[in-house]
């Protein structure tokens, strides 16, 4: 697995994450089946509820362009170690990934350190429902 695109990528997403209100910018990129890559900041809202993890937004521009299968992920932070996708971030790549190897990268670090996880380990035993047999898209 040559991580480094993937790592460029979210690095340039990152520099234009919108995060005024935590002063905690991420980057993430995803690599899709036809092997294109697609990379997003997080994006704040003066109403926080509204603030958009950079993986949900990599994962639904993929989405939206007809991609489903993602094969790897980064996600860039500031901080050593490095941050783990939230919550909300691991049931989005669940829905289109069983699992998925996560390289966590610390931005900043001396060393920028690097932690490679699975999405499985991340989040086991996920919700599951079944898509209706003519709502499949
Ligand atoms: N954030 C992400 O972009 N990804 C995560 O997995 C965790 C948190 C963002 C959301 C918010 O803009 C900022 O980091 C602080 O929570």
């Amino acid at each position: 697995m040559d991580w480094e695109p993937l790592i460029a990528a979210a690095r340039a997403a990152r520099s234009h994450s919108y995060s005024p209100y935590s002063g905690f910018p991420v980057g993430a990129a995803i690599l899709m089946e036809d092997g294109s890559i697609w990379a997003a900041a997080n994006v704040e809202n003066c109403i926080p509820t509204l603030a958009i993890c950079a993986e949900r937004n990599a994962m639904s521009a993929a989405a939206s362009a007809g991609l489903r299968h993602p094969q790897a992920v980064v996600v860039i932070t500031s901080t050593d170690p490095p941050a783990s996708p939230c919550g909300l971030c691991r049931q989005t790549l669940s829905e289109f990934a069983d699992d998925l190897p996560i390289l966590l990268v610390s931005a900043d670090g001396p060393d920028s350190a690097r932690e490679e996880v699975r999405l499985i380990d991340l989040l086991p035993r996920r919700f599951r429902l079944e898509p209706a047999p003519q709502g499949r898209t």
